[in-house]
C-alpha cells in the first residue's frame, strides 16, 4: 500500500482480525446503552467504491461478491479496522506556539494568571497577526497532518487568533483548504484594541456576513476574561440569522449560564464542562445540545475533569475531541483522548469509539456520511496494529495506527 498513490475507484480491505463500528440501526447523536453498542466482526472485509464503503462482513461472504476487474487489495492481518475518527473541535489556526508559558506552568503559574497578564490566547492573537493568509495555511496544514496520522479523517476547525477581519476569514479560508470543516470562532477573547461590546459591534458588522459564508457554525468562550452570557447570547443570535449552527465554550472554569445559554439558543454543542455541576448535567441530558468532553485540556492544565460519567447515565448525547490549540491543549490524538476516557472519565471503550465518531460526526451535521463503517458512509478507515480493537483506548500513546483509509484511498501508512 502507497500512501498517496491515486485512487483507484476499488479498495478492498481483507483478513482484518476485527471490524467494529459503533451502532449502525440507530441514527444519531447516540446516547444511554447504545453509545455501548459497538458491532464487531471477526475475521472481517471492507469493499470500498467510489469513495464510499460498499459491502463488509466476514471473510467467508467474500467468495460470493465475486470480485472482477482491478480491485487494489490491502492486507489486514493483524489489524482491526475503526471509522475513521472525527475530531469536532480544534484550533487548528495559529502560528508561533506557547512553550514559554508551558515551562510557566510546569513551575506553578496558572492559566489565568497567563491570561489577565496579557499572554494565553493573546499571545497566540499577535503571533498568527504577524503572518499572513500563506503561513496560516500552511499551519493548518501540518497540524491537520499530525491528526491524520492519528487517526482522524474529519476535523473542525475554528479561527480565533485573529480576531481582526482578515486573519479571521484567512483562518476560515485555511481550514477549507485543508479539506477541514471551519467554525467561526469570532468571540474567543476580546482583542486589546476593543472592549467586549465595541469588539462584538465590530465582529458582527464587518466580518459575520464574509464569515458566514466560509464557516457552517459559531462559537464563543463563554468565560470571566472573555464573554459573558448577554454578550454570547447577542453573538449567537447574530451567527444564527446568518444561518450558522451554534458552539459553546462553556463552563470551562466557571458555571456561569453557558449551559441554559445553549439550551435555550438551540446549540448544536456545548464544550469543556468541566465545572458543570448536577443541574447542569440534568439539564443537558433532557436537551438536543451534544456535550462535548475535552479531557486533553483538563488534563494539561491539571484542571477538574468534566462530569462524562454522570452525563452519559443521564442520557446525555457524549462526544469526545481534542481540543488541539498551542495553549490548553497541545495534543491532537484522539486515541490518546480514548485513553483519557476511560481511565479518567470512567467510559467504556465503546462509549468512547462512540463519542469520537457518530456523535462527533453529529455535531458537524454529517452523521449521515461519517462515523460508521457501514454501506454507504465515506470510506473513511483506521487500521490499527492491534489484535483488538479497544487497544484504541489501551495502548496509552502507543504506536497503533498502522494506515488511515480516507475517501476509499490510502492517505497515510506506517
Ligand atoms: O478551548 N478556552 C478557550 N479556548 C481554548 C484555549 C485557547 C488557548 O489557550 O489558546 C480552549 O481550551
Ligand atoms: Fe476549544
Amino acid at each position: 500500500m502507497t500512501a498517496g498513490a491515486p485512487a483507484r475507484s476499488r479498495l478492498l480491505v481483507r483478513d482484518l482480525a476485527q471490524l467494529a463500528t459503533p451502532a449502525t440501526g440507530s441514527g444519531a447523536p447516540i446516547r444511554g446503552r447504545t453509545l455501548r453498542e459497538v458491532e464487531v466482526v471477526e475475521k472481517a472485509f471492507v469493499l470500498c467504491e467510489g469513495g464510499r464503503i460498499a459491502v463488509t462482513g466476514p471473510m467467508h461472504e467474500l467468495a460470493r461478491l465475486a470480485l472482477d476487474g482491478d480491485v487494489e487489495e490491502l492486507d489486514g492481518r493483524g489489524l482491526c479496522a475503526i471509522p475513521g475518527l472525527v475530531d469536532c473541535h480544534t484550533h487548528p489556526c495559529f502560528l508561533g506556539d506557547r512553550v514559554e508559558e508551558f515551562a510557566l506552568r510546569a513551575g506553578g503559574a496558572s492559566y489565568e494568571e497567563l491570561h489577565a497578564a496579557g499572554g494565553g490566547i493573546l499571545s497566540t492573537v499577535r503571533a498568527t497577526r504577524a503572518g499572513g493568509p500563506d503561513d496560516l495555511r500552511a499551519a493548518v496544514e501540518r497540524h491537520r497532518g499530525w491528526m491524520l496520522r492519528a487517526g482522524t479523517t474529519t476535523l473542525e476547525g475554528k479561527s480565533g487568533y485573529g480576531l481582526d477581519r482578515d486573519t479571521e476569514l484567512a483562518s476560515l479560508e485555511a481550514v477549507a483548504a485543508a479539506g477541514g470543516v471551519p467554525t467561526w470562532l469570532g468571540a474567543h477573547a476580546v482583542p486589546p484594541e476593543f472592549d467586549a461590546d465595541t469588539y462584538l459591534d465590530f465582529a458582527l458588522a464587518e466580518v459575520l456576513p464574509r464569515a458566514a459564508e466560509l464557516a457552517r457554525a459559531a462559537d464563543v468562550f463563554v468565560e470571566q476574561g472573555a464573554f459573558d452570557v448577554d454578550q454570547a447570547r447577542r453573538y449567537l443570535e447574530a451567527c444564527r440569522g446568518a444561518g450558522l449552527a451554534l458552539r459553546l465554550h462553556g463552563d470551562q472554569f466557571t458555571e456561569l449560564g453557558a449551559v441554559e445559554l445553549a439550551i435555550e439558543l438551540g446549540a448544536r454543542s456545548i464544550d469543556h464542562l468541566e465545572a458543570t455541576g448536577e443541574t447542569g448535567v440534568r439539564s443537558l441530558a433532557a436537551s438536543e445540545v451534544a456535550a462535548v468532553l475535552l479531557p486533553a485540556s483538563a488534563l494539561f492544565l491539571d484542571r477538574p475533569m468534566p462530569p462524562a460519567r454522570a452525563l452519559a447515565d443521564a442520557g446525555a448525547a457524549i462526544v469526545l475531541a481534542t481540543d488541539f490549540n498551542p495553549g490548553s491543549a497541545f495534543c491532537e490524538s484522539l486515541p490518546l483522548v480514548c485513553a483519557l476516557a476511560c481511565t479518567q472519565l470512567h467510559l467504556a471503550p465503546e462509549e468512547a469509539l462512540t463519542a469520537c465518531t457518530v456523535n462527533a460526526a453529529h455535531v458537524l451535521g454529517l452523521a449521515d456520511r461519517r462515523g460508521r463503517i457501514a454501506p454507504g458512509y465515506d470510506a473513511d478507515l483506521v487500521l490499527l496494529d492491534a489484535p483488538d480493537w479497544r487497544h484504541l483506548a489501551y495502548h496509552l500513546g502507543g504506536d497503533l495506527i498502522a494506515a488511515v483509509v480516507q475517501r476509499g484511498a490510502v492517505a497515510w501508512a506506517r
